[in-house]
């Protein structure tokens, strides 16, 4: 199994704009961009750090499951993204271990990169994303 980097870490935040306070004009990250996804009730800004980055995601809608996390947990951090050579040979690998999964088969998002998640309980409290960017 080949993990290559931390691809990104999310932040879920409940508002973007406040939130820029601290990231963007305190500790001087540049906001690399922001996009809204409605299919997910989310608006996500992306802060590159070296070969990473940050993601803040702010829910859109209230009744988005992020709104819900926010509800229930309060702002913090909400998953570490890991980039992988072969996320199926990941997957099932994991899947032999008896890890269990949220995702057993990776999705595709818009810019063409697999991803999926592996349940906290498999990973000490975290919620951990696999990617494998397209070739
Ligand atoms: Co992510």
């Amino acid at each position: 199994m080949s993990v290559k980097k931390i691809n990104h870490v999310a932040i879920v935040v409940p508002e973007l704009a406040d939130a820029q306070k601290f990231w963007v004009e305190a500790l001087d990250l540049t906001l690399g961009g922001v996009e809204r996804l409605p299919a997910e009730g989310v608006t996500v800004a992306f802060l590159p750090v070296g070969d990473s980055e940050i993601e803040l995601i702010s829910p859109t809608e209230p009744d988005s499951g992020v709104a819900r996390y926010l509800a229930k947990r309060g702002p913090g951090m909400h998953h570490i993204c890991l980039e992988v050579e072969d996320i199926e040979a990941t997957l099932a690998r994991l899947k032999t271990a008896g890890i269990p999964l949220i995702n057993e088969a990776p999705a595709v998002n818009e810019n063409g990169v697999r991803y999926a998640f592996i349940h906290p309980k498999g990973a000490n409290g975290v919620l951990v994303e696999l990617y494998e960017l397209p070739s």
